[in-house]
């Protein structure tokens, strides 16, 4: 079976992409595991190099008709549609928002829909499409009210996903990921990015800073189980999902105080003392929008599984790094 990953060499992407490689097959079309014979990366940016057959690239635009037309071919069965703006970058460019995180989305729908094969779409959104006055606990059925572009922008997504599921143009399903971290690499403009920055730097012995206060709660979720989210995300029948397409993962309902005291316990107090709190009122404002817990109660019982806590997170980011 063909698979297409959009966004395939950025930091999901790229790990999904070598776990799909590594588990060899998916759900095919008839319901039975099929081996995957071909996996498409398609990005803006060039993948790192992963030398195996498997592996097709392509580098092109998600808004350009033409590079969806590459890249989404006829035998496709599986998409991940990952790419994507993040969220500070949608506030700070509205058009580029809307145009990669809604318009291109469409785009990829649409060019499953002519093709009438009905692919397998799982397409990622966020805890961002919550926001405004919300309850201590965001439930299954809680209405999503986004206060950024980046969440209005993923929402709209859901929405198209959904519909185009009901119209059996496709077999939809979205996933609402809680904010993922440790996040390898250097800071991204994800208003979010300072709850990997908090941990990684301190870890390689440069100073972070904290944008937001202490008490500040954090949905999270290590990459680890991102990925095996995703794939099951993939592997549930859409029977289960029935006319309800979209799921909030379960996530580690934590604060920006026990996430450095995991730190400090995994690492020590003098490694912790590298952060320094400033605080950043255009983080602050779109952070605090955002749910710090939710009940996930679908998702759990489809089988999606969290973190079981903050250590175990900067155990995993440390030991994935190190492998690395
Ligand atoms: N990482 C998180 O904490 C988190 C949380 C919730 C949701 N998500 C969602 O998960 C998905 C993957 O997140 P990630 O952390 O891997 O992000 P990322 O920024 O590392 O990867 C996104 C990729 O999309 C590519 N891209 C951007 N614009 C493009 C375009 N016009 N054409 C083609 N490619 C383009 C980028 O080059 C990048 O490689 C995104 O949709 C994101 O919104 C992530």
């Amino acid at each position: 079976m063909q698979v297409l990953i959009t966004g395939g060499a950025g930091f999901l992407g790229t790990r999904l992409a070598k776990a799909l490689l590594a588990r060899g097959t998916l759900t095919g079309p008839d319901g039975g595991q099929q081996p995957i014979s071909r996996l498409t990366l398609l990005d803006v940016a060039t993948p790192a190099a992963i030398d195996d057959p498997r592996v097709r690239v392509v580098t092109g635009d998600i808004s350009d008709a033409a590079v969806i037309a590459d890249a989404l071919t006829p035998g496709t069965t599986s998409v991940f549609h990952l790419a994507a703006v993040v969220s500070g970058q949608a506030e700070a460019d509205f058009e580029l928002g809307m145009r990669i995180n809604f318009d291109a989305t469409r785009l990829i729908l649409d060019r499953a829909r002519t093709l009438g094969s009905r692919p397998r779409v799982v397409f990622t959104s966020s805890v961002a499409v919550f926001g405004g006055p919300l309850p201590a606990q965001v439930t299954d059925g809680t209405v999503a009210t986004p206060q950024s572009s980046y969440g209005a922008q993923k929402l709209m997504g859901e929405i198209l996903v959904t519909d185009y599921s009901r119209k059996g143009y496709i077999d939809g399903r979205t996933l609402r990921m809680p904010t993922i971290c440790v996040r390898p690499g250097v800071p991204n403009k994800a208003a979010s990015s300072f709850a990997s920055g908090i941990i990684r730097e301190p870890l390689n012995d440069q100073p972070a800073v904290c944008p937001v206060a202490p008490e500040t709660p954090m949905w999270v979720m290590s990459p680890r189980k991102a990925i095996e989210g995703l794939i099951h995300g993939h592997e549930i029948d859409g029977a289960a999902l029935g006319a309800t397409r979209t799921l909030n993962m379960p996530g580690l309902a934590t604060s920006v105080r026990d996430m450095v005291g995991a730190l400090e316990t995994v690492a020590g107090a003098s490694v912790a003392a590298r952060i320094r709190w400033e605080p950043d009122p255009a983080v602050i404002r779109i952070v605090n929008s955002w749910p710090g817990s939710f009940d996930a109660v679908r998702a759990t019982a489809l089988g999606f599984a969290a973190d079981p806590d903050f250590e175990s997170i900067v155990r995993a980011h440390i030991q994935d790094e190190q492998k690395r």
